[in-house]
Parts: structure tokens; C-alpha cells; sequence
């Protein structure tokens, strides 16, 4: 523990503290139903948070700040399966020792939150980290950012910077890249954007097509260089997720990136990865490093998993000063949590083919045959995805019907969120927490559900 004050004291007080908590939280263990003389609570408390917020909640969810591995707790007691985590938060689990360690040392500082002009020790160290990691790339420096759509228009300014007067950027359709004023036009879903004046040039061409592997890559070939002949090469840059995350999880092969990648780099067209969703997720700590693109990469963002967001770039794309600056880069606590995710997971055995990681798609998808293929036969059309971005059809995969499952499913104890549009399919984003057992547990619930509503 080396953050703020340290003494003899603190040490003692640190460690009865963190034991205390972590043996609290891991009584949280199982799923069950909420206590009755705690419904009416959390329903007053989301109707006011809904009134507050001017809108209402998809499931009635609001946590309670209990929950360990797996699970988490709602305000009314019951406890659930999270299985998607706020759309990839908690890769570790809820009250992984990580977290509760990096926010006791955290209180032991005299700030909350780190910045440019607030330069502390956290920033600088989950920079190295960050940075080792990404040795075999060209990515040199790392600026962090408070959201992944502001590292995302982060890279972008970077991108403009560089190339200027091209300003175009091509993208991929289906994509997502966040909610700010440039990234709501990167997004290639234009009900997200309704009523807004287009702030930039985007062109979204065809992503890998799954159903047709043999011309996927002809297509996408073919869509950009009719890019070109429309718009001559004022490119900036290509922006891409190797694993579509809001579109279900659809993605390419090493090949089809590489052919993409040299078509680009051919043209002096930057590549910037969005890795705000995969990072850490995949069969390596990034899904660029999985499909083995390190030395096509310029850019690439994070955010979720790391506890933090940002940008990596190339010397080459190292900006003038006073283009990209800002107050906060994050909290002290989650920047030191960022620190320990890494060397955890990169320490650990979850990267690979033997790693845990790979262990647990195989598992799901095990689980998925077999239930596709018995009780629940012609009523799991699809089901798919890479390491803990695993996604599933069901029934019709019509928005209504999976709106209905996930309601189902999130009452009998687990929590999902959608992905795409007709085909809409489940999405979990897994916690590497998950224990065999609990596999058995969360296939034997999926397959009542479906039962019960397919
Ligand atoms: C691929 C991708 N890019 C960018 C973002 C935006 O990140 P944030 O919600 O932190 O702004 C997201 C968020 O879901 C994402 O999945």
C-alpha cells in the first residue's frame, strides 16, 4: 500500500478493513427472490429515480452495492446472475479483492481524482503498465479520457490533426462508438440521432458478413473503393470494432482485417481500433493482438473493463500541444484498480488457447449445443460469439420477442442486455468469476425460460 499517508495504524486498520469487507460481500452466493418487505422500496425508489431522470428503467434495477462474483444485489434483496455487468464493466466479478484494495488505498490520498494539472503516481503507473502491454504495436503514448466516447473523439482530433484538410472518416455499419456529438455520427444506428444536424463525414461500408464468408471481404474491398471514386482520398482515417459489440458480436477473420488493414494502409489511411467493449475480453488483452494486427494499428481506445477510459496512439500521431487536454483523468481509485486489472489478467492464466477465457466460450458454447439441439430444439436459431462476448437468438429474434425473454429471464435471477435489430439477440458480457457450477445453474434457468416463453 503505497498511495497517500501510510503508518503502522493504517496498515492494521487497512487490513482488518479489507477482510471484513470482502467476507461480507462474499455472503452474497446465490440468486434468490426479492424479500417481500423490500419491494415496495426499490419500486418507490425507481419510480422517483424514473421522474428524476425523465425516463424509465428497462428491468427494475437498481443495485444495492452488495453483490460478489457472479452476483450482485438489488435494492430489494433479491439477488441475480449478472451476466452482462453494465454493458462490460465487471470483468473481475462484483467485490473482486481488486476493487475493494484499490478503493481503501485510494482513501489513504488527499484527492479524489487525478488529472493533467492534478498529476499523481496512479496515472503515471496504470500508463506504463498500459503501455508494456502494447509493446509489440507502434503505440507509444496513452492520454486518458473520462468516457469511451471521449477517447474515441480524442482519437479523432488526434486523426484530424494529422491529416488535415481530410476530415472523412470510413466506418463500418452497425458500429458503435459512444453518444458524443462526433461519435453519434461514427454510431451507425441513426434512431440514436435523431433530430441532430450531422457534425462530421462518415461513410459506413459493409462489416464482415458472416452468412456469406467467401465474398465478405470482396464486398467490403469493393464498398471502399467505391469510397474513393465518389470522394477522392480524403480520408483521415478507418475506424473499426474487431468484435461488433452492439451489433451481437459479428466479426472478421485475421485475413479479412489484414486485406482491409493494407488496403488502408496503402492509401495513407490511419487505422484506429475501438476497443472501449473488447478490451480485455477476448483470447488476448486485446482483440487486435488476438487476430495478430499489432503492426497495422495507430490508434486504438479503451475504457469499461480498465476502470478507466483513453487513447493509445503512435509517435507518428503524437498531437501539438493544447489540442487534447482536460480536468480529470479519473479517480485515484480507479486508476490504481486499472494497474491491478492488467497485471491480474495478464499474469494470470486467461489469455491463449488454454486459458480461462477460451475455457469458458467453450463451455457456454457447449451448454448452447446442447440445449439448441434438445429441449429446446428450433427455438435458439443463433448463438455465438469470442470469449466472454457470447450473444444468442431466440424464437423469432424479433426486438419484441427478446424484450420479453430478457424480462423473463432477468426475473428468474439473470441479468442480459440486447444487441442488434431483427435479428436482436441476448447478450452476455461473462465475469471470469463464473464457476462450473454456476454454469450448470444459469443453462438449467436459460433453458425454463425459454421453455416459457418460446
Ligand atoms: C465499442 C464502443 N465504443 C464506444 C463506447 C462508448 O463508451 P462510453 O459509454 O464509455 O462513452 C462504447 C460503449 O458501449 C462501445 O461499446
Amino acid at each position: 500500500m503505497a498511495i497517500g499517508v501510510q503508518s503502522t495504524e493504517i496498515q492494521e486498520h487497512f487490513n482488518k478493513l479489507f477482510s471484513a469487507i470482502l467476507l461480507e460481500q462474499q455472503k452474497i452466493d446465490h440468486i434468490k427472490p426479492a424479500d417481500e418487505d423490500k419491494k415496495e422500496i426499490l419500486n418507490a425508489k425507481l419510480k422517483e429515480y424514473e421522474q428524476l431522470k425523465g425516463r424509465g428503467f428497462f428491468y427494475a434495477f437498481m443495485a444495492s452495492g452488495r453483490g460478489h462474483g457472479p452476483f450482485v444485489e438489488m435494492v430489494d434483496g433479491s439477488i441475480k446472475f449478472d451476466l452482462i455487468n453494465g454493458i462490460g464493466v465487471n470483468l473481475l466479478g462484483h467485490s473482486h479483492p481488486i476493487y475493494i484494495k484499490a478503493n481503501l488505498e485510494a482513501a489513504t490520498s488527499d484527492t479524489m481524482m487525478t488529472g493533467n494539472l492534478l498529476s499523481y503516481q496512479e496515472p503515471y503507473e496504470l500508463s506504463k503498465v498500459l503501455i508494456d502491454a502494447v509493446k509489440e504495436s507502434n503505440l507509444k503514448h496513452f492520454w486518458f479520457s473520462c468516457s469511451g466516447s471521449f477517447a474515441n473523439d480524442t482519437a479523432l482530433k488526434i486523426l484530424w490533426q494529422k491529416k488535415a484538410p481530410n476530415y472523412r472518416l470510413i466506418a463500418f455499419q452497425k458500429s458503435f462508438a459512444g453518444r458524443s456529438i462526433a461519435m453519434q455520427d461514427v454510431t451507425y444506428n441513426a434512431s440514436y440521432r435523431e433530430g441532430m444536424p450531422s457534425s462530421i463525414q462518415v461513410d459506413h461500408v459493409p462489416h464482415y458478413n458472416y452468412k456469406d464468408p467467401e465474398n465478405a471481404l470482396r464486398n467490403t474491398l469493393n464498398a471502399l473503393d467505391k469510397l474513393i471514386e465518389k470522394n477522392g482520398n480524403t480520408y483521415c482515417a478507418l475506424t473499426i470494432e474487431l468484435i461488433q459489440g452492439e451489433a451481437g458480436f459479428i466479426f472478421g477473420t485475421k485475413e479479412y482485417y489484414e486485406e482491409i488493414f493494407k488496403w488502408a494502409k496503402a492509401r495513407g489511411i490511419y487505422i484506429w481500433i475501438d476497443e472501449v467493449q473488447s478490451f480485455a475480453r477476448t483470447h488476448q488483452l486485446f482483440a487486435y493482438q488476438m487476430f495478430g494486427l499489432d503492426k497495422y494499428v495507430d490508434i486504438v481506445t479503451v475504457g469499461k473493463v480498465l476502470q478507466a477510459c483513453g487513447t493509445f496512439y503512435s509517435d507518428e500521431l503524437n498531437p501539438k500541444p493544447g489540442l487534447i487536454a482536460g480536468t480529470f483523468n479519473g479517480s485515484v481509485a480507479s486508476m490504481n484498480a486499472g494497474k491491478s486489472i492488467v497485471r491480474y489478467l495478464t499474469e494470470g492464466n486467461f489469455y491463449g488457447k488454454s486459458g480461462r477465457i477460451q475455457e469458458l466460450e467453450l463451455k457456454f458454447k457447449a451448454e448452447f449445443k446442447k440445449l439448441a439441439e434438445g429441449t429446446c430444439s428450433g427455438k435458439i436459431p443463433y448463438y455465438g460469439g469470442v470469449g466472454t462476448m457470447l450473444s444468442f437468438e431466440v424464437g423469432d429474434a424479433s426486438n419484441d420477442t427478446t424484450n420479453k425473454f430478457m424480462k423473463k429471464l432477468f426475473d428468474n435471477g439473470i441479468i442480459t442486455f440486447s444487441a442488434g435489430k431483427e435479428p436482436t439477440r441476448v447478450r452476455f458480457l461473462l465475469p471470469l468469476s463464473l464457476l462450473d457450477e454456476h454454469i450448470q445453474e444459469i443453462f438449467s434457468i436459460l433453458e425454463k425460460t425459454i421453455l416459457e416463453v418460446i
